[in-house]
Protein backbone atom coordinates (compact mmCIF):
# COMPACT_ATOMS: atom_id res chain seq x y z
CA UNK A 1 0.00 0.00 0.00
CA UNK A 2 0.73 3.55 -0.93
CA UNK A 3 0.16 6.14 1.91
CA UNK A 4 0.94 9.85 1.21
CA UNK A 5 0.92 12.66 3.63
CA UNK A 6 -1.39 15.01 2.71
CA UNK A 7 -0.54 17.17 6.11
CA UNK A 8 0.82 16.88 9.59
CA UNK A 9 0.00 19.08 11.71
CA UNK A 10 -3.00 19.48 14.01
CA UNK A 11 -5.31 21.87 14.08
CA UNK A 12 -4.74 25.51 13.14
CA UNK A 13 -1.81 24.17 11.09
CA UNK A 14 1.68 25.43 11.60
CA UNK A 15 2.00 28.19 11.72
CA UNK A 16 -1.31 28.96 13.01
CA UNK A 17 -2.38 32.35 11.29
CA UNK A 18 -2.87 34.16 14.75
CA UNK A 19 -0.42 32.24 16.59
CA UNK A 20 2.92 34.36 18.04
CA UNK A 21 4.21 31.24 20.52
CA UNK A 22 7.59 30.27 20.72
CA UNK A 23 7.82 27.82 16.99
CA UNK A 24 5.39 29.98 14.89
CA UNK A 25 6.90 33.07 15.74
CA UNK A 26 10.37 31.79 15.21
CA UNK A 27 9.26 29.88 12.05
CA UNK A 28 7.42 33.29 10.59
CA UNK A 29 10.95 35.46 11.28
CA UNK A 30 13.01 32.52 9.46
CA UNK A 31 14.96 31.22 12.43
CA UNK A 32 13.64 27.81 12.99
CA UNK A 33 15.27 24.65 11.73
CA UNK A 34 11.74 22.84 10.92
CA UNK A 35 8.83 22.74 8.57
CA UNK A 36 5.43 24.39 8.06
CA UNK A 37 2.83 21.73 8.21
CA UNK A 38 -0.81 22.02 6.96
CA UNK A 39 -4.19 20.18 9.03
CA UNK A 40 -3.75 16.42 9.12
CA UNK A 41 -5.07 13.86 6.54
CA UNK A 42 -3.64 10.85 4.59
CA UNK A 43 -4.02 9.39 1.22
CA UNK A 44 -4.36 5.72 0.65
CA UNK A 45 -4.13 3.89 -2.50
CA UNK A 46 -2.87 0.64 -3.79
CA UNK A 47 -2.18 1.25 -7.54
CA UNK A 48 -0.76 5.06 -7.46
CA UNK A 49 -3.95 5.93 -9.37
CA UNK A 50 -7.02 5.56 -7.05
CA UNK A 51 -6.60 7.16 -3.60
CA UNK A 52 -9.21 7.04 -0.74
CA UNK A 53 -8.37 10.01 1.97
CA UNK A 54 -8.61 9.75 5.21
CA UNK A 55 -10.18 12.90 6.96
CA UNK A 56 -10.54 16.41 4.51
CA UNK A 57 -8.78 18.57 5.92
CA UNK A 58 -9.57 22.77 5.37
CA UNK A 59 -5.99 22.86 4.02
CA UNK A 60 -7.41 20.59 1.15
CA UNK A 61 -6.94 22.51 -2.13
CA UNK A 62 -3.19 23.25 -1.57
CA UNK A 63 -2.57 19.52 -0.35
CA UNK A 64 -3.80 18.43 -3.58
CA UNK A 65 -2.04 20.56 -5.86
CA UNK A 66 1.27 19.32 -4.15
CA UNK A 67 -0.03 15.92 -5.22
CA UNK A 68 0.07 15.35 -8.64
CA UNK A 69 -0.64 11.44 -8.64
CA UNK A 70 -4.17 12.12 -7.15
CA UNK A 71 -5.06 13.82 -10.76
CA UNK A 72 -4.83 11.53 -13.32
CA UNK A 73 -6.58 13.97 -15.81
CA UNK A 74 -8.49 12.08 -17.64
CA UNK A 75 -11.38 13.48 -18.42
CA UNK A 76 -12.40 17.32 -18.54
CA UNK A 77 -13.66 16.78 -14.52
CA UNK A 78 -11.30 14.46 -12.92
CA UNK A 79 -10.08 12.75 -9.57
CA UNK A 80 -8.14 10.19 -8.18
CA UNK A 81 -10.53 10.15 -5.21
CA UNK A 82 -12.43 7.42 -4.65
CA UNK A 83 -13.98 7.93 -1.34
CA UNK A 84 -13.46 9.79 2.01
CA UNK A 85 -13.02 8.20 5.06
CA UNK A 86 -13.90 10.73 8.15
CA UNK A 87 -12.56 9.49 11.83
CA UNK A 88 -14.54 11.93 13.59
CA UNK A 89 -15.98 15.19 13.18
CA UNK A 90 -13.36 17.75 14.20
CA UNK A 91 -13.35 20.72 12.43
CA UNK A 92 -10.06 20.18 11.26
CA UNK A 93 -10.81 17.03 9.47
CA UNK A 94 -14.04 18.07 7.70
CA UNK A 95 -14.76 21.46 6.44
CA UNK A 96 -12.50 20.57 3.28
CA UNK A 97 -15.41 18.46 2.37
CA UNK A 98 -17.00 21.72 1.12
CA UNK A 99 -14.02 22.32 -1.01
CA UNK A 100 -14.72 18.83 -2.82
CA UNK A 101 -18.53 20.53 -3.88
CA UNK A 102 -17.93 20.47 -7.33
CA UNK A 103 -17.17 17.03 -7.75
CA UNK A 104 -19.39 15.79 -10.41
CA UNK A 105 -21.39 12.81 -8.83
CA UNK A 106 -21.98 12.33 -5.10
CA UNK A 107 -19.41 11.89 -2.77
CA UNK A 108 -18.35 8.65 -1.29
CA UNK A 109 -17.98 9.09 2.61
CA UNK A 110 -17.68 6.26 5.16
CA UNK A 111 -18.12 7.84 8.57
CA UNK A 112 -20.04 6.14 12.38
CA UNK A 113 -23.22 7.05 12.66
CA UNK A 114 -22.09 9.55 15.74
CA UNK A 115 -20.12 11.24 13.00
CA UNK A 116 -22.79 11.62 10.36
CA UNK A 117 -24.95 12.84 13.32
CA UNK A 118 -22.98 15.43 13.92
CA UNK A 119 -22.08 16.68 10.32
CA UNK A 120 -25.93 17.01 9.95
CA UNK A 121 -26.50 19.33 12.66
CA UNK A 122 -23.74 20.91 14.98
CA UNK A 123 -21.42 21.08 11.99
CA UNK A 124 -23.69 20.51 9.10
CA UNK A 125 -21.72 20.25 6.60
CA UNK A 126 -23.45 17.37 4.69
CA UNK A 127 -26.51 19.28 4.77
CA UNK A 128 -24.45 22.27 3.45
CA UNK A 129 -23.26 19.55 0.36
CA UNK A 130 -27.09 18.23 -0.68
CA UNK A 131 -27.11 21.69 -2.22
CA UNK A 132 -24.13 20.97 -4.60
CA UNK A 133 -22.54 17.56 -5.22
CA UNK A 134 -24.67 15.55 -2.45
CA UNK A 135 -23.07 12.65 0.22
CA UNK A 136 -23.17 8.97 -0.67
CA UNK A 137 -22.97 8.18 3.42
CA UNK A 138 -21.57 4.19 3.83
CA UNK A 139 -22.19 4.15 7.33
CA UNK A 140 -19.28 1.92 9.37
CA UNK A 141 -20.47 -0.26 11.96
CA UNK A 142 -18.98 -0.42 15.41
CA UNK A 143 -20.23 -3.11 18.14
CA UNK A 144 -20.82 -1.38 21.46
CA UNK A 145 -17.79 -1.98 23.75
CA UNK A 146 -14.21 -1.98 22.55
CA UNK A 147 -14.67 -4.48 19.25
CA UNK A 148 -13.15 -3.34 16.07
CA UNK A 149 -16.00 -3.16 14.08
CA UNK A 150 -16.75 -4.70 10.44
CA UNK A 151 -13.44 -4.81 7.44
CA UNK A 152 -14.39 -3.00 4.20
CA UNK A 153 -13.31 -1.91 1.17
CA UNK A 154 -13.70 1.35 -0.60
CA UNK A 155 -14.53 0.50 -4.12
CA UNK A 156 -11.98 1.20 -6.69
CA UNK A 157 -9.06 0.82 -3.97
CA UNK A 158 -7.80 -2.66 -5.20
CA UNK A 159 -7.56 -5.09 -2.16
CA UNK A 160 -7.10 -2.65 0.73
CA UNK A 161 -8.86 -3.76 3.92
CA UNK A 162 -10.18 -0.90 6.33
CA UNK A 163 -11.24 -1.42 9.70
CA UNK A 164 -12.62 0.67 12.18
CA UNK A 165 -11.48 0.86 15.69
CA UNK A 166 -12.97 2.44 18.43
CA UNK A 167 -11.42 4.98 20.28
CA UNK A 168 -11.69 7.16 23.83
CA UNK A 169 -10.67 10.23 22.49
CA UNK A 170 -13.09 13.09 22.40
CA UNK A 171 -15.95 14.65 20.27
CA UNK A 172 -16.02 18.30 18.97
CA UNK A 173 -17.60 20.88 21.39
CA UNK A 174 -20.54 21.26 18.69
CA UNK A 175 -21.23 17.77 19.67
CA UNK A 176 -24.18 16.18 22.21
CA UNK A 177 -21.06 13.46 22.97
CA UNK A 178 -18.36 16.39 23.77
CA UNK A 179 -17.57 15.16 27.40
CA UNK A 180 -19.42 12.45 26.97
CA UNK A 181 -17.90 9.28 25.14
CA UNK A 182 -20.32 7.12 22.55
CA UNK A 183 -18.58 4.64 20.37
CA UNK A 184 -18.24 5.90 17.25
CA UNK A 185 -17.10 9.49 17.65
CA UNK A 186 -13.52 8.89 16.85
CA UNK A 187 -12.02 6.19 15.39
CA UNK A 188 -8.72 4.67 14.41
CA UNK A 189 -8.11 3.03 11.50
CA UNK A 190 -6.58 -0.46 10.78
CA UNK A 191 -5.16 -0.71 6.76
CA UNK A 192 -4.22 -4.06 5.48
CA UNK A 193 -3.04 -4.76 1.99
CA UNK A 194 -3.37 -8.45 1.52
CA UNK A 195 -0.72 -7.88 -1.65
CA UNK A 196 2.12 -7.22 0.71
CA UNK A 197 0.65 -8.41 4.05
CA UNK A 198 1.61 -5.57 5.15
CA UNK A 199 -0.41 -3.26 8.39
CA UNK A 200 -0.67 0.27 9.16
CA UNK A 201 -2.84 1.87 12.17
CA UNK A 202 -3.48 5.63 11.73
CA UNK A 203 -5.20 7.54 14.55
CA UNK A 204 -4.72 11.14 14.90
CA UNK A 205 -6.75 11.04 18.09
CA UNK A 206 -5.52 8.96 20.44
CA UNK A 207 -6.66 9.82 23.77
CA UNK A 208 -5.97 6.73 25.62
CA UNK A 209 -4.09 3.59 25.25
CA UNK A 210 -7.39 0.94 25.71
CA UNK A 211 -6.31 -2.30 25.44
CA UNK A 212 -7.61 -3.14 22.20
CA UNK A 213 -5.66 -0.33 21.38
CA UNK A 214 -2.48 -1.41 22.32
CA UNK A 215 -2.74 -4.94 20.93
CA UNK A 216 -3.20 -3.41 17.18
CA UNK A 217 -0.09 -1.39 17.98
CA UNK A 218 1.90 -3.91 18.91
CA UNK A 219 1.00 -6.38 15.32
CA UNK A 220 1.47 -3.11 13.37
CA UNK A 221 4.04 -2.66 10.29
CA UNK A 222 3.47 0.98 10.96
CA UNK A 223 1.86 3.25 13.07
CA UNK A 224 0.78 6.93 12.47
CA UNK A 225 -0.92 8.08 15.29
CA UNK A 226 -1.23 11.02 17.57
CA UNK A 227 1.40 13.45 17.99
CA UNK A 228 -0.59 16.79 19.09
CA UNK A 229 1.29 17.75 22.19
CA UNK A 230 4.36 17.28 23.95
CA UNK A 231 2.98 17.94 27.44
CA UNK A 232 -0.42 17.55 28.96
CA UNK A 233 -0.37 21.31 29.99
CA UNK A 234 1.83 22.59 27.04
CA UNK A 235 -1.10 25.62 26.17
CA UNK A 236 -1.41 26.61 29.20
CA UNK A 237 2.29 26.32 29.71
CA UNK A 238 2.49 28.76 26.54
CA UNK A 239 0.20 30.98 28.12
CA UNK A 240 -3.02 30.30 25.29
CA UNK A 241 -5.57 28.37 27.00
CA UNK A 242 -5.87 26.36 29.98
CA UNK A 243 -7.16 23.14 28.29
CA UNK A 244 -5.46 20.05 28.88
CA UNK A 245 -3.91 17.80 26.65
CA UNK A 246 -6.32 14.56 27.77
CA UNK A 247 -9.69 16.90 27.85
CA UNK A 248 -9.51 17.35 24.30
CA UNK A 249 -8.48 13.57 23.41
CA UNK A 250 -4.94 13.40 23.15
CA UNK A 251 -2.14 11.67 24.88
CA UNK A 252 1.17 13.95 25.25
CA UNK A 253 4.25 12.23 24.43
CA UNK A 254 6.43 13.02 27.36
CA UNK A 255 5.45 11.87 31.17
CA UNK A 256 4.19 8.64 33.03
CA UNK A 257 2.27 6.44 31.13
CA UNK A 258 3.11 9.12 27.78
CA UNK A 259 3.26 8.00 24.14
CA UNK A 260 7.35 7.58 24.19
CA UNK A 261 7.07 5.21 27.26
CA UNK A 262 3.87 3.48 25.52
CA UNK A 263 5.84 2.88 22.13
CA UNK A 264 9.05 1.97 24.13
CA UNK A 265 8.33 -1.86 24.63
CA UNK A 266 6.74 -2.39 20.70
CA UNK A 267 9.76 -3.86 18.86
CA UNK A 268 8.42 -4.48 15.42
CA UNK A 269 6.39 -1.45 14.45
CA UNK A 270 7.82 1.68 12.04
CA UNK A 271 6.82 4.15 14.55
CA UNK A 272 5.74 7.51 13.35
CA UNK A 273 3.78 10.67 14.99
CA UNK A 274 1.03 13.18 12.89
CA UNK A 275 -0.85 16.11 14.07
CA UNK A 276 1.28 17.67 15.49
CA UNK A 277 0.60 20.98 17.17
CA UNK A 278 2.15 24.28 16.39
CA UNK A 279 3.01 24.19 20.29
CA UNK A 280 4.91 20.90 19.90
CA UNK A 281 8.72 21.52 20.72
CA UNK A 282 9.18 18.24 18.47
CA UNK A 283 8.68 20.68 15.43
CA UNK A 284 12.21 22.55 15.92
CA UNK A 285 14.60 19.94 14.64
CA UNK A 286 17.20 20.95 16.67
CA UNK A 287 15.51 20.30 20.37
CA UNK A 288 16.20 18.24 22.96
CA UNK A 289 12.62 17.25 23.01
CA UNK A 290 13.13 16.08 19.22
CA UNK A 291 16.42 14.17 20.13
CA UNK A 292 14.37 12.40 22.50
CA UNK A 293 12.27 10.91 20.10
CA UNK A 294 15.06 10.20 17.74
CA UNK A 295 16.70 8.11 20.33
CA UNK A 296 13.10 6.15 21.28
CA UNK A 297 13.03 5.50 17.28
CA UNK A 298 9.95 7.39 16.31
CA UNK A 299 9.87 9.75 13.34
CA UNK A 300 7.55 12.75 13.09
CA UNK A 301 5.75 12.63 9.70
CA UNK A 302 6.19 15.64 7.31
CA UNK A 303 3.43 17.06 4.71
CA UNK A 304 4.58 15.06 1.87
CA UNK A 305 5.98 11.81 3.13
CA UNK A 306 5.30 8.72 1.29
CA UNK A 307 4.72 5.20 3.60
CA UNK A 308 4.78 2.27 1.36
CA UNK A 309 4.02 -0.83 2.64
C1 LIG B 1 -8.36 18.59 18.11
O1 LIG B 1 -7.70 17.77 17.47
O2 LIG B 1 -8.42 18.53 19.34
C2 LIG B 1 -9.12 19.64 17.37
O3 LIG B 1 -8.88 19.48 16.02
C3 LIG B 1 -8.82 20.99 17.84
C4 LIG B 1 -9.35 22.04 16.89
O4 LIG B 1 -9.11 21.95 15.67
O5 LIG B 1 -9.98 22.99 17.33
MN1 LIG C 1 -7.44 17.97 15.41
ZN1 LIG D 1 1.89 28.63 17.64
Amino acid sequence: MLIHVLGSGAGGGFPQWNCNCHNCNRLRKGNFKGQARTQSSIAASTNGTDWVLFNASPDILGQLQHFPAIQPGRALRDTGIRGIVLLDSQIDHTTGLLMLREHHRPLDIYCTESVHQDLTTGNPLFKVLEHYCTVNWHPLQLPQGDAPGEGFQVEGIEGLRLTPVPLRSEAPPYSPHRHNYHVGDTIGLWLEDPATQKSLFYAPGLGQIEDHVLSLMEKADCLLIDGTFWTEDEMERAGITQKRATEMGHLPQSGQGGMISVLAPLTSPWKILIHINNTNPILDEESLERAQLEAAGIEVAFDGMDIIL
